[in-house]
């Protein structure tokens, strides 16, 4: 879920509408808003943020402080009824959440015997008429309920309340989920990331866990849960308004596509330095005796960072030689993993707030490891709570789907696997100066990847209409199989399914018949031979065989059905331009089905809740 509020001179509507605009990546089932004028104003509405905007036309916003809501549903299907901003029961408090409050059934209990009624099927809800309770009980103020109720909460959240008894007034607080607070000139904004606030100040400061604010236009108040003051540490947003709008493109996610090589360069910006053979990386710098001494590296992430951290897996144990495993977060978490002290966690994240990491790597940090997070974004939860890191510096990524931040992610990775390499002395240096300069080159032959996009155009006007397609790879390029799948699922609702190439004849070749695209990652590396032979099992079966290959591959280019080529490269580095077709043909084929590819049903790009 998103959430934005603002107090000051300004109209917060606006500001507000504007922002929950910004933040609809990370859900968009339903949205409101609460404004406090002469009274408490609510407007909720299904659907995405435009809807609600729609819905307000001619209606009375005229308020300077209000919260405003999109939401990704946990508890409750997505309707008007379930929308954010919920109210208390004396219609005085509104409130907004995002998280999960884990007990909340028990404390429902408590509060229906005591004769509340419930109009949702929300946690939201549940928290709030508990505030309420606790301050009808105490005759103390909000902020005394809210720091009593939290207390008691399990769960994630970040809360932010207005109060018609105290119209100048927010109050907010964070655990586990993300918060910003914007400092204006007597006014404030909060939101759940920077991209609502960066249009007006470039002030902030990021909530920590168990911290309370109260905020007023002139006035920022951060304290703990046991109410003492905390000094706000106010920092500069490094990031420009430019980078989180569509600068002429149709969709942030091509947008996002054809940034690439800008991104990448922005990424080994400062790191690689090929003409003297070396990387700087001083989060791996500081910590190289643990990190080429680990007996153990462990990679943790969700969803298409996964997939990054597979890739990793493969450069790291062939260039490092450290064993690495690499895990689902939330498995996980949840099974009592065994992590010793010489154990290194890497947690990859493009948000830097996906719940399930979070919560492994605190884990894991307790048990000893260190933690190294390879993060987007700036100041994120995972960023701050990792030992060391790198950033991927890949800009905002507003398309749910995942493209600009991946790429960047196997390009830390990779830097990181060739640096410890370098110093634990594993690679012999003519390897070393080979990929260095391969990186050099990657954002040029990136760019050159992009010029298939017309071609892959006409193949997705080919393919959109089939039911299933199955992505094949090998090696470095099995990740890139199972990425590709993902994308086309997420973005064009066609089930797909991403298998190591050679593992096919055991059970997904059932599939193939003469209906079914056969999508080969088959870019030239150690694998090559063996990939054509399992070409040749999908084609003896009639299935449609779809190949990426490297520019000039004659043998793959005559038994495919359809050939896409990227310029060639070493095989450590090739996936970097293999996936950027995988990308261009998700988003085609959305495109081509006229789906909302930036905003996939379902999907949200920040999953804060487990
Ligand atoms: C969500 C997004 C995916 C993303 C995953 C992990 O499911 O829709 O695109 O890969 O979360 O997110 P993270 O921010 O941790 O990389």
């Amino acid at each position: 879920c998103g959430i934005v509020a603002y107090v000051g001179p300004k109209e917060a509507y606006p500001v507000i509408l504007k922002g929950l605009k910004r933040l609809e990546y990370r859900g968009y089932d339903s949205s409101g808003v609460a404004l406090l004028n002469s009274g408490l104003k609510v407007y909720k509405k299904k659907g995405k943020v435009a809807e609600l905007e729609d819905s307000l036309l001619g209606k009375d916003v005229h308020a300077n402080i209000g919260i405003g809501h999109t939401r990704w549903a946990t508890h409750g299907e997505p309707c008007d009824r379930n929308a954010h901003p919920h109210q208390s029961e004396n219609g005085k408090l509104a409130m907004i959440h995002n998280g999960i409050i884990e007990n909340y059934s028990q404390l429902k209990n408590e509060l229906v015997k005591k004769g509340y009624n419930f109009i949702s099927d929300t946690d939201t809800e549940v928290l709030l008429k508990f505030i309420e309770d606790i301050q009808k009980n105490n005759n103390c103020s909000l902020e005394e309920a809210v720091r009593i109720a939290l207390k008691r909460v399990v769960g994630a959240y970040v809360i932010v309340l207005i109060d018609q008894d105290n119209p100048d007034t927010l109050i907010a607080a964070r655990k586990g989920s993300p918060l910003v607070i914007g400092i204006g000139k007597g006014e404030h904004f909060l939101a759940s990331d920077a991209s609502p606030i960066i249009e007006y100040t470039k002030e902030v400061v990021y909530v920590n866990d168990y911290e309370l604010a109260i905020i007023r236009p002139d006035e920022l108040i951060l304290k703990n849960l046991g109410n003492e003051k905390i000094t706000p540490y106010v920092t500069k947003l490094d990031m420009e308004l430019a980078a989180i709008e569509k600068g002429g493109y149709d969709h942030f996610m091509l947008k996002e596509i054809f940034e690439q090589p800008d991104t990448i360069f922005d990424c080994l910006r400062g790191r690689l330095d090929a003409v003297n053979a070396s990387i700087t990386m001083a989060g791996v710098q500081n910590n190289i005796d643990q990190i080429k001494n680990a007996s153990r590296i462990i990679i943790i992430a969700c969803g298409t960072s996964w997939h990054a951290a597979l890739l990793a897996e493969y450069i790291f144990e062939e260039l490092c030689r450290i064993p690495v495993e690499v895990e689902y977060a939330s498995e996980f978490r949840y099974r009592n993993p065994i992590v010793k002290q010489g154990d290194v966690i890497i947690a990859v994240s493009q948000s830097g707030e996906t719940a399930d990491t979070l919560v492994a790597i605190e884990k894991a940090k307790e048990q000893g490891a260190l933690i190294f997070g390879v993060v987007n974004v700036v100041g994120s939860s995972i960023a701050r709570i990792s030992n060391a890191g790198a950033y991927t510096h890949a800009g905002p990524e507003i398309g749910v789907a995942s493209t600009k931040a991946f790429t960047a992610q196997l390009v830390v990775l990779t830097l990181i696997a060739l640096k410890v390499a370098h110093e634990k002395g594993s690679i012999e240096t003519k390897r070393f100066v080979q990929l260095l300069n391969e990186l050099h080159d990657i954002p040029e032959k990136v760019k050159a990847a992009l010029k298939t996009a017309d071609a892959v155009k006409k193949l997705a006007d080919k393919y959109k209409d089939a039911k299933d397609f199955l992505y094949l790879g090998r090696g470095y390029n099995f990740p890139i199989a199972l990425e590709g799948a993902l994308k086309l699922k997420e973005i064009s609702y066609i089930h797909a399914e991403g298998y190591p190439a050679a593992e096919m004849k055991h059970g997904p070749i059932a599939l193939v018949d003469e209906t079914l695209p056969v999508v080969f990652v088959a870019t030239k590396d150690s694998y090559h031979e063996k990939i054509v032979s399992n070409i040749q099992e999908i084609k003896a079966r009639k299935g449609k065989v779809i190949a990426i290959v490297t520019e000039g591959d004659e043998t793959i280019t005559a038994m495919a059905d359809d050939v896409i080529a990227v310029p060639e490269a070493d095989e450590i580095v090739a996936p970097i331009l293999s996936v950027i077709p995988l990308q261009l043909l998700s988003y085609y084929i959305g495109i081509a089905k006229d789906l909302d590819v930036d905003k996939p049903r379902n999907l949200a790009k920040s999953v804060t809740v487990e």
